[in-house]
């Protein structure tokens, strides 16, 4: 709105005729709004994201293998050891999120390629998100923000919307037959969004990637889980790399087959009857304990990608980066 005020002034003082509509509605998918809708939900807590505020920033490399070159001409496939700095996360807006919540984790990657070039994504720890359009993320947290009044969400205006948009309770149903992990290292962690593919003979192919820790890590049981307090994933990281030495993640990417939607985060690709390919290794090698980590001061733009890798045409994928430019607006100014 601002904007378009000085833009009217500016155009009205140079004598050319420019008269933005002001009474247009608000842009379907407004970044401010969504950003707000989480500050709302989360309370506002200065300096720290508003998604996925609580994390723990780690450092490695990642390593792509000849599959992996077959499928994408990225320099990232060829066969080097590319510099990383990575981000643990917890689920939601709030950074003092206890390690028991039931929430997606996440693992965001900045993976620094030959001559200057970056491939940047922040997975989660489910294979699929909970909307399939980026106008239905304000809506979706507002109708789970607690009204002043009662401390609770309107029952009924989560039930019209979830049944409006009955997809935007799939992911929550899937996380709730998961088991809390004790680690961030035995999570696995899908970019959930498609992206496309494209070789050195230029042959294109859509896919979706994901990171399987290579150790599998046992779950607690509910005994132990009692005895942990809620802050223990990123010491448990600290000291699994103190003992082990290093954290690793083998990166798959799955082939889309004709029914599996390349527009749609909320439907899950099946495994069965698919091409996964292991295209590269994830390899953590230390982390930084405490607020202020390298990861910290960063984004995790999904849209940052190397020659050989592009965007599909997700429109909840297109629309990440202005909320998290928003969200990174705010953080940085010490809001
Ligand atoms: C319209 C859809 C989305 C909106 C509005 C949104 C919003 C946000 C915001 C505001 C942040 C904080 C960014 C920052 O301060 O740097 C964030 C971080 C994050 N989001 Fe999203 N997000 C969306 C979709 C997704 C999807 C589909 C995924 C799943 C892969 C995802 C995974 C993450 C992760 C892992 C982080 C933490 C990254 C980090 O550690 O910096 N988001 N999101």
């Amino acid at each position: 709105m601002f904007c378009s005020r000085s833009l009217t002034i500016a155009a009205l003082a140079s004598g050319l005729v420019l008269l933005p509509d002001l009474s247009a509605p608000a842009q379907a998918s407004d970044p401010v709004r969504q950003v707000d809708a989480l500050e709302a939900l989360s309370g506002k807590h200065p300096g720290f994201r508003r998604g996925q505020a609580k994390g723990v920033c780690a450092a490695g490399y990642f390593e792509g293998t000849s599959e992996g070159a077959a499928l994408s001409k990225a320099s990232a496939f060829a066969g080097d050891r590319h510099p990383v700095i990575a981000r643990f996360s917890v689920g939601g807006g709030n950074p003092n999120a206890s390690d028991h919540s039931r929430s997606a984790r996440g693992l965001a990657l900045h993976i620094d390629l030959p001559d200057g070039g970056q491939w940047q994504m922040a997975n989660i720890s489910a294979p699929l998100y909970f909307i399939a359009r980026p106008e239905h993320f304000t809506p979706f947290v507002e109708v789970r923000t607690p009204d002043p009044d009662t401390g609770k969400p309107d029952p009924e205006r989560l039930a019209e919307f979830s049944e409006a948009h009955p997809e935007t309770l799939k992911q929550a149903e899937w996380l709730a037959e998961q088991p809390i992990g004790g680690s961030f290292a035995g999570y696995r962690y899908w970019g959930v969004n498609a992206f496309e593919l494209t070789a050195s003979d230029g042959q294109s192919r859509f896919v979706r990637w994901d990171f399987k820790p290579q150790d599998p890590v046992t779950p607690p049981d509910e005994d132990t889980l009692a005895t942990l307090g809620d802050d223990f994933l990123a010491d448990e990281l600290a000291t699994r790399l103190e003992e082990e030495g290093t954290v690793r993640f083998d990166f798959y990417v799955q082939l889309a087959a004709d029914d599996d939607s390349l527009v749609d985060a909320t439907t899950i690709w099946p495994e069965e009857g698919r091409e996964r390919v292991l295209a590269g290794t994830l390899v953590i090698e230390s982390t930084s304990p405490g607020v202020g980590g390298e990861g910290d001061r960063m984004v995790f733009n999904p849209l940052v990608l190397p020659d050989g890798i592009a965007p599909s045409d997700d429109p909840v994928l297109h629309a990440r980066p202005a909320a998290y430019a928003v969200s990174f607006g705010r953080r940085a100014a010490g809001d």
